[in-house]
């Protein structure tokens, strides 16, 4: 007879960033990932669908291809290549890593920038259209306070679309951060649903898109 405990998917011990502790360990790790195109076969190998996944629901909402689009914590450019792919020709990524940042194809974004997402962000109030992240908010990445710099930098009737790894989605508390922000009229649900994200390993992520309020 099955134990009750094989019932919960253990993720954080599926994948070895998810192990990782502080920022500097995150940005070291990404930093090393990124040699010879490691992390990009790696995704590939994993059938990562994370960046198509969250290009696919953003799309059915944002018809303006000019839209001026932030993807937060772009790493190598994966959510980029499926916003070209979908005629999309105004994006810029921010990312923690730069070694990763170096490898994003040249073009492909209009701007790239370091920052560090669970810092204020130095960009101007109601500055984008929409706001990406893809595959950010997991283990030791980006935390639920970033979910109000998204909102600052969003333009009224602009749009937040983002998956959350399922093993820190209650941990964390991101199911509070997401159900607060809609108490207070800061944003609207269009959809939220558990993703395939990584299903080879059986990792799934909630994928959302909000409709910015102001
Ligand atoms: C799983 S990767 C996802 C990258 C890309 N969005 C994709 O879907 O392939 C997570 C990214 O978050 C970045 N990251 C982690 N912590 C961060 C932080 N505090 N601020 C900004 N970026 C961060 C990492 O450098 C890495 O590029």
């Amino acid at each position: 007879m099955g134990n009750i405990f094989m019932s919960l998917k253990d993720v954080g011990n599926k994948v070895p960033i998810y192990k990782l502790k502080t920022t500097e360990e995150v940005m070291k790790y990404y930093d090393e990932w990124g040699v010879e195109n490691k992390y990009n076969n790696d995704m590939k190998e994993w059938n990562y669908t994370g960046p198509k996944e969250t290009v696919d629901t953003f799309k059915k909402y944002s018809t303006n291809k000019d839209s001026i689009i932030f993807d937060a914590g772009c790493g190598t450019g994966l959510v980029g290549l499926q916003l070209k792919r979908f005629g999309y020709n105004n994006f810029h990524g921010a990312d923690l890593s730069q070694k990763l940042l170096d490898t994003v194809p040249k073009d492909l974004y209009q701007k790239l920038i370091k920052v560090d997402l669970n810092k204020p962000i130095d960009i101007k109030d109601s500055f984008y259209d929409a706001v990406m992240c893809v595959g950010t908010f997991t283990f030791a990445h980006v935390k639920p306070q970033a979910l109000d710099e998204f909102l600052r930098i969003t333009k009224s009737n602009g749009l937040i679309c983002f998956t959350i790894n399922e093993g820190i989605y209650k941990e964390y508390g991101f199911d509070k951060k997401i159900n607060e922000l809609k108490k207070q009229n800061k944003w609207k649900e269009l959809e939220f649903f558990k993703s395939d994200y990584i299903a080879s390993k059986d990792i799934n992520a909630w994928l959302g898109i909000y409709k910015v309020l102001k």
